[in-house]
């Protein structure tokens, strides 16, 4: 049987890079969930489809063949046959990815998707309904939260670091307005387990979360 961990949590909690890191320092593969969610937004971007017309991206997913690989230990995700990587990481993907992730079509599609990975793999996954939907199973559940206001300037840095042009009240605001939608959708909703254990990284350095993450971990693994 595989080994799973499953991080859940709002936007800009840290999760990706808490993730990326316990993956690697515990051999474990790293499935970004979230970039599923986001090769099919910017898939109805590049379409055209208006993403609040639900027919409409219920029908359009359907064209969309979206599967993961590794490359040099990186997930890398493939829309219809092509790596969009360098897409995938934008502020506009990003909430697109959060109004079309809540239609059940796009969910049923991904969700068994990953589901098939944990079972074939020792892996950590993170999203917003790894704990309670996709791996109610899970040897470990993690809810990872911190403060709309440490969660924004964070996402800020990420993009400065990357160049791209953005306003910190903005961004909060946005930060905002999809945990609303991730957290009162019908399909899936962003909650927390009954069994995850929760840590707040508004006042941890990255390296003392990887360290809480672990412990619980190589707990949960002996
Ligand atoms: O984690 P992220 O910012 O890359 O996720 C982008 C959007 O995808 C997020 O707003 C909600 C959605 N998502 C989801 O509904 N379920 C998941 N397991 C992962 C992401």
């Amino acid at each position: 049987m595989s080994f799973n961990v499953a991080i859940d949590g709002p936007a800009g909690a840290g999760k990706s890079t808490i993730a990326r890191a316990v993956a690697k320092r515990m051999n474990l593969i790293y499935v970004d969930t979230g970039a599923m969610y986001r090769a099919m937004a910017l898939f109805m971007l590049r379409e055209g489809v208006d993403l609040k017309d639900a027919q409409a991206v219920a029908e359009k997913c359907k064209e969309a063949d979206i599967s993961i690989g590794y490359e040099g230990g990186e997930q890398v995700v493939y829309l219809n046959g092509e790596n969009v990587n360098s897409y995938l990481r934008t502020q506009e993907v990003g909430n697109a990815a959060s109004i079309t992730s809540a239609q059940p079509s796009v969910r049923r599609k991904l969700v068994e998707m990953q589901q098939k990975l944990a079972a074939q793999r020792d892996c950590i996954m993170d999203g917003r309904d790894i704990g309670t939907c996709v791996l109610p199973g899970a040897q470990v559940k993690i809810y990872l939260t911190a403060s709309s206001g440490v969660r924004a300037k964070r996402r800020y840095e990420e993009l400065l670091e990357k160049g791209q042009d953005c306003d910190l009240d903005t961004i909060r605001r946005e930060i905002e307005e999809r945990d609303y939608r991730d957290m009162n959708r019908e399909a899936s909703p962003l909650r927390q387990a009954d069994d995850a254990v929760q840590v707040d990284t508004s006042d941890m350095t990255v390296e003392e979360v990887i360290t809480r993450i672990m412990d619980i971990c190589q707990e949960r693994r002996r």
